[in-house]
């Protein structure tokens, strides 16, 4: 089963952020990373992060590439999922899945969250 790392998204990475990509149908159904990396920079209560296949975690500088991105927001105890993607290369292998359990286990852990919920676009399959 794939497992995943989340790592903040920093001068190091951002740009491996912002070259990430879905498919030309799934552009309508998640915004551009860069729209959500500057909507990040304004409030507080976002917290973008970078997806990578668990072989990065422990590592400084992790050698397996960026494969995705996911954003949650905070707010009034209620953790949002607010952005989920996988770059088209690395879907349909379990990063996807395995990104929303590893959102979800960590909005468990924080004092504030009462709950958490994920963010659909009315169309999606
Ligand atoms: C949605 C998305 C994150 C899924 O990532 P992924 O790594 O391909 O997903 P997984 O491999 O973990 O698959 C998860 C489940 O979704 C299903 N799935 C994946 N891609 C699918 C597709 N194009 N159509 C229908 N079902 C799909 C898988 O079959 C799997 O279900 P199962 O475990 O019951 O078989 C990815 O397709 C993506 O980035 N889409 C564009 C952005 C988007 O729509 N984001 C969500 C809204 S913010």
């Amino acid at each position: 089963m794939a497992q995943v790392h989340l790592r903040k998204v920093t001068r190091e990475n951002f740009r491996e952020c912002l070259n990430l990509q879905v498919t030309e149908l799934q552009k309508g159904w998640v915004a551009a990373n860069t729209q959500s990396l500057a909507e990040a920079y304004v409030d507080p209560n976002l917290f973008p992060l970078g997806v990578y296949d668990a072989a990065a975690c422990g590592y400084e500088q992790p050698e397996v590439p960026m494969i995705g991105f996911t954003m949650y927001e905070l707010a009034a105890g209620v953790g949002f999922i607010m952005r989920l993607m996988i770059d088209e290369k690395y879907q349909g292998q379990g990063y996807g899945r395995a990104t929303v359990l590893e959102v979800v286990r960590r909005l468990k852990l924080h004092p504030d969250v009462e709950s958490s919920r994920l963010v659909v676009e009315k169309g999606m399959k």
